[in-house]
């Protein structure tokens, strides 16, 4: 048996649709009302729906021997636990952005940076030689700059449509991210066949 921990929210329908092709038993997933903890009805596979961030926690202590998540998440987390596919799903990309008048880039006094992700914008600007402060956000990070509580963010965009509506525009693109598998490293030993046989699959599945 393995179990395999999904990102809840966007990567959640990409993800079925993954196991779907593969021939698994994911039917319970796709009309799944409010519940967490689903059982695959062909493969003795336990999937379970938790956040991003949780997902990573879940596969470093061993509950989970698998977890689909974003590369954003990824980066800001500490790398105890194996990243062995990119899954080609939920591509999108790390920005710095902010409103056209406000270059950070352009900026000579403190600089600060709104963002859910510090330990990615920290090491970009520091890259970067730039000394900035960075301010922490949990979500609709587009706002800060709108409000003054920094000078640009480094946010994640997708589709463009949250920069554009707020009337934020994008002064560099970062990098490339989208979803990845990762395994926990004691599983990786002890269900060695069953993890690499979902990995053919999947792989097939996604020409990997
Ligand atoms: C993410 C991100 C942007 C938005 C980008 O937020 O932080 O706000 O998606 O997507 P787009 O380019 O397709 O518009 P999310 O929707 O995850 O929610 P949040 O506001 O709670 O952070």
């Amino acid at each position: 048996m393995i179990s395999i921990a999904l990102t809840k929210g966007r990567l959640e329908k990409e993800s079925v649709k993954i196991f779907e092709a593969c021939g698994y038993g994911i039917e319970p997933l796709k009309d799944k009302g409010r519940q967490l903890v689903f059982h695959d009805t062909k493969k003795d596979i336990d999937y379970f729906l938790v956040k991003a961030a949780d997902c990573v926690t879940y596969v470093e202590h061993g509950v989970a021997d698998v977890g689909f998540v974003g590369k954003d998440t990824l980066l800001e987390s500490t790398n105890r636990y194996y990243e062995l596919m990119d899954l080609q799903i939920g591509k999108c990309g790390f920005i710095v952005a902010s409103l056209p008048e406000k270059d950070p880039f352009k900026k000579n006094t403190h600089v600060k940076i709104g963002t859910k992700y510090p330990t990615v914008a920290k090491q970009y600007f520091k890259e970067k030689g730039m000394d900035v402060e960075i301010i922490k956000i949990e979500g609709s990070v587009e706002l800060a700059p709108i409000l003054g509580l920094c000078d640009a963010i480094v946010d994640i965009v997708e589709t463009g449509s949250t920069l554009k509506e707020n009337g934020l525009i994008v002064f560099d693109r970062i990098c490339d991210i989208s979803a990845r598998v990762i395994v926990n490293k004691a599983s990786f030993r002890l269900k060695k066949k069953e993890i690499l046989e979902l990995l053919d699959d999947i792989g097939q599945v996604i020409g990997e």
